[in-house]
């Protein structure tokens, strides 16, 4: 396959999606460690949106934003062993997070955040980087993967694996929601997944989700969890909510539970009510997405479970704003996607 060497990519100024600018860049050769990816899918996650508004922590300006692609292997560095052409890969969020635990180097290698992303037609990724997309996923499930399915693996295979009979609960029905229930289920937990829609919740039952509660209809919510679990609390909880759902989630948590701190949708700014948290003795655990090495567990899992993404939409690289809109409207349950090729 011959790889062009003027090839289109967006740009984030950070004055909103509505701005993102499609030029033209010039494609290098990949490095003696890299390879070049022609880029198929793109999936958007929550982050992007604050990229696009330059509210994202350190972002590097003029970045070519998203984290999340996925294609096929079109070009290999001279050292490149392991790899061929048309290899079928992602690579990870964070190019450099091989494996342990995340740093602050590591950080910096943040696809679309910190670094240039995957918005583009072609990237060069170090090799150390590369996944492999499960043979069962097309390019535009295997482009939800990098990030939102990875975090929600992290949250419940961490320090602390959830074991067969446990409760997890997950807030939400966005794309690291939707995977904790998916991975949740296949673990062998007993799920139970709360929303603003009925519908949403729906697509939830239908994937195996055990119990569901509308938030927007049941402001006690933790009460019900309680409820659920016979009055003893969840064993897991993945929280997107942030500061306005913490307190509740602290109740409907058991003693000696885990609180998954992932993300914060709903706003807010109320600090964590300390006694309360040492009383209950829980743990709450910060999420960094994950590692090539946990990317490979995973999908191990997904290619064991047969487990597909639920992608709700898919619009096609000249629809990248009107894609980044979609996601902001929260219509959307699970995945958001970008296909260019
Ligand atoms: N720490 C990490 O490694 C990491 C990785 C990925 C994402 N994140 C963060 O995780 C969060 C979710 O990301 P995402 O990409 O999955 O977002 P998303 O696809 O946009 O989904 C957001 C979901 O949050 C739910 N939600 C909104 N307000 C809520 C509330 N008050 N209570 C419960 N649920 C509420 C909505 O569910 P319903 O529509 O069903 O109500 C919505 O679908 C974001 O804050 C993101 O920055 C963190």
């Amino acid at each position: 396959m011959s790889v062009p060497n003027i090839v289109r990519e967006y740009r984030a100024q950070g004055d909103g999606y509505q701005n993102l600018k499609l030029q033209s860049a010039t494609l290098s050769k990949p490095k003696a460690t890299e390879v070049t990816i022609k880029i198929h899918a793109v999936s958007l996650q929550f982050r992007d949106l604050m990229v696009s508004k330059g509210i994202y922590p350190q972002q590097k300006s003029n970045i070519v934003p998203c984290s999340d692609g996925a294609g096929e292997i079109v070009a290999l560095g001279q050292e490149v062993k392991g790899w061929k052409i048309g290899d079928r890969v992602c690579p990870n969020f964070a190019l450099d997070h091989i494996h342990g635990d995340v740093t602050k180097e590591i950080l910096s290698t943040g696809l679309g955040g910190h670094t240039d992303g995957v918005l583009r037609e072609y990237v060069n990724v170090p090799v150390h980087s590369l996944v492999r997309i499960p043979e069962h996923l097309s390019y535009e499930e295997g482009s939800t993967l990098p990030c939102a399915a990875l975090t929600a693996y992290n949250a419940c295979h961490g320090p602390v694996p959830l074991k067969g009979g446990d409760y997890v609960l997950i807030l939400g029905t966005g794309g690291v929601s939707i995977f904790g229930a998916q991975i949740a289920l296949a673990s062998g937990a007993t799920v139970i997944v709360t929303s603003s829609s009925d519908e949403k919740l729906q697509v939830a039952k239908n994937l195996g989700v055990q119990h569901v509660i509308n938030y927007k209809k049941n402001v006690n919510w933790d009460e019900e969890v309680l409820n659920i679990t016979g009055g003893r609390g969840v064993d897991h909880i993945i929280e997107v909510g942030g500061p306005n759902t913490m307190l509740k989630c602290i109740n409907a948590v058991r003693y000696a539970g885990w609180i998954h701190v992932i993300g914060f949708v709903s706003g807010g700014d109320n600090g964590i009510p300390v006694p309360l948290a040492i009383m209950k003795a829980i743990t709450f655990r910060g999420i960094l997405i994950g590692s090539v090495k946990q990317f490979e567990d995973m999908n191990r899992l997904l290619t064991a479970h047969k487990i597909r993404p639920v992608v709700n939409k898919v619009f096609s690289f000249e629809e990248a704003t009107e894609a980044y809109a979609y996601l902001e409207s929260q219509k959307h349950i699970g995945k958001v996607v970008i296909k260019l090729a």
